[in-house]
């Protein structure tokens, strides 16, 4: 099909189960255990409801914004309140791999979060951005901590903005899709290296040998002595380690649990956020707030937004984008989310990101409150 036909996000995910190999199927769209927690990120999104207001004059909206404005020398104008969330293996489903996805952020105007496991040589992917556009590197920290502090300082050097490091997956959760399905699996070149060959526990299994299980809150230290780049902590799941993070100074905390990969029955992101914004709406003031998980309407970005998301992070839908069309499926899906805020901003009786509060939306109950 044209990419003109892929109206919402959902149509790439449909397409791209039709396009791809059943391994690559099974290793994007997989989650842990039962898939809960994979499908709790989306549906807790429907407790959120708006109350609109009319007769706003929203002739003019304007949804760019501003992330990490109180970090000095790291504050990032981005055209649109998104970010490509760091998502190992691009070239399962394209030739061309994590390069669409960094030639897609720059000419939209986003921040590409980098997986420490991507498929493209890190340099290759660095080289193709625009000047000053701005990436997020992803780390999974190394048990060999030489072969981080070589990545960090390569990455500094090559002017990443920010490092998100990423604690939800000491171990990686059970993915049984991915378990089950067989095939050669893609030499990663993000930078870690895993090993490359198929070792029948799935691809996740083949790259993610590496990863230090032991990592700690005290490692914050060595990471501050390796690398000056804000620190970002990725797959904060409660509000004590919200607090936890704010007390240790990092610089943005991702509420997120891998996208239901890690832990099954995890909470939904959007449901950690509530949680922050109800009992310690202080800490908006003091860290950039990060989700992910689920996100696939512009209104689903309002509503993170309202509660005081500064921006929020799609996982497969940029894989699957990218897979069916390239370069051209990643531009298409940024263009339809951007519509959908454009466009919500309008129905909802807003023009500028920062009008969005808490008092604009309505939040049911868990059906277990
Ligand atoms: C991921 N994610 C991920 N996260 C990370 O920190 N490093 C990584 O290498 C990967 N790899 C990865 C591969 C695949 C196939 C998926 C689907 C996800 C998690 C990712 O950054 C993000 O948290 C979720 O994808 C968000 O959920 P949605 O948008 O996919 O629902």
């Amino acid at each position: 099909p044209p990419v003109g036909s892929m109206l919402n996000l959902d149509d790439f995910e449909r397409n791209a189960q039709n396009i791809l190999t059943d391994q690559a199927w099974a290793y994007y769209s997989s989650a842990g255990d039962d898939e809960i927690t994979k499908q709790q990120n989306r549906s807790s999104y429907n407790r959120i409801w708006f109350k609109p207001r009319i007769l706003v004059p929203v002739g003019q909206v304007d949804y760019s914004t501003t992330l990490m404005a109180n970090v000095s020398g790291a504050d990032t104008k981005v055209s649109l309140p998104i970010y490509i969330s760091p998502a190992a293996m691009a070239k399962l489903g394209h030739p061309d791999g994590e390069l669409n996805l960094t030639r897609a952020a720059g000419r939209m105007g986003i921040v590409q979060g980098i997986s420490a496991n991507a498929s493209v040589g890190l340099d290759e992917m660095l080289d193709v951005r625009k000047p000053g556009q701005p990436t997020f590197y992803q780390l999974y920290v190394n048990k060999d901590r030489a072969a981080s502090e070589r990545i960090l300082k390569k990455i500094q050097d090559r002017g990443c903005t920010a490092v998100m490091l990423t604690v939800d997956a000491p171990v990686m959760g059970k993915r049984e899709a991915d378990m089950r399905a067989k095939g050669e699996v893609v030499e990663t070149g993000g930078g870690q290296g895993g090993d490359p060959t198929t070792s029948g526990g799935g691809v996740a299994a083949a790259i993610s040998g590496y990863i230090d299980p032991n990592l700690s809150w005290d490692d914050i230290a060595w990471y501050r002595k390796t690398c000056s780049l804000p620190l970002i902590l990725k797959g904060i799941q409660s509000i004590a380690d919200v607090e936890e993070a704010a007390k240790r100074g990092v610089e943005g905390v991702v509420l997120s649990n891998h996208g239901g990969r890690s832990l099954d029955f995890s909470p939904a992101p959007i449901d950690v956020l509530i949680e922050l914004r109800q009992k310690r709406p202080d800490l908006f003031e003091k860290i950039d707030v990060y989700v992910d998980g689920g996100v696939r309407r512009g209104t689903d970005v309002l509503k993170a937004l309202a509660l005081g998301a500064k921006a929020v992070g799609l996982g497969r839908p940029f894989l699957y984008a990218q897979s069916g069309f390239g370069e051209a499926g990643a531009v298409r899906a940024i263009e339809i989310i951007q519509d959908e805020v454009e466009r919500g901003m309008r129905l909802l009786g807003i023009t500028s990101l920062d009008q969005l509060n808490p008092d604009m939306i309505d939040i049911l109950p868990r059906f277990f409150d």
